[in-house]
């Protein structure tokens, strides 16, 4: 089977519906995000603080690079994952692109005490999300094959209807 690649904004979800994913698919599950961590061995805060955002992106991209040469994985990628062109083509290539969607007011309720995520740092509230968020609306929507709505829902939910998603696109044969 193909790799399924789960993107969105940060705090949509992708990590826990990637592990709901594996109660309905027998699937290996990579988390790019703790990839990067393991091989640089800090913390995404702290590579960000000490090596800077276009480090961060360059192991981001190397790491996709690797991981998108095995098949049969849900890959959970960092939110800002489509930002690179490259990343979309290598997704592409060998996968099918999930894109977990969420309001602003979503995603504030559940990262406003976050302080694992650097680009979070001094947001007050849903309108420095939306902004944020309508930043990078284009390069998602490009990004996704099959979009699902996070809100309102249990991640259970939602693995499930990617996972009728994908059967409809043939994406699981
Ligand atoms: C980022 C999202 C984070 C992480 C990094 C940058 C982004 O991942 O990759 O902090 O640019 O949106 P999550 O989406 O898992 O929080």
């Amino acid at each position: 089977m193909k790799n399924i690649y789960l993107v969105g904004f940060m705090g949509t979800g992708k990590s826990t519906v990637a592990k709901a994913l594996q109660k309905f698919l027998p699937i290996e599950r990579v988390d790019l995000d703790e990839a990067i961590e393991r091989v640089e061995t800090i913390t995404i805060n702290e590579i960000f603080a000490k090596k800077g955002e276009d480090y961060f992106r360059n192991a981001e991209s190397t790491l996709l690079g690797i991981i998108s040469k095995q098949n049969n994985q849900i890959v959970s990628c960092g939110g800002g994952v489509v930002l690179r062109q490259e990343n979309i083509d290598i997704m592409k290539e060998n996968g099918t692109i999930v894109l977990l969607s969420a309001s602003a007011k979503t995603v504030w309720n559940r990262v406003a005490n976050d302080t694992y995520r650097p680009l979070l740092k001094g947001k007050n509230g849903p309108k420095d999300i939306e902004e944020m968020i309508n930043n990078r609306e284009e390069m998602y929507k490009k990004a996704a094959d099959i979009t699902v709505c996070v809100d309102d829902v249990t991640p259970d939910q939602v693995a499930s209807d990617i996972v009728k998603q994908l059967a409809l696109t043939g994406a699981l044969n």
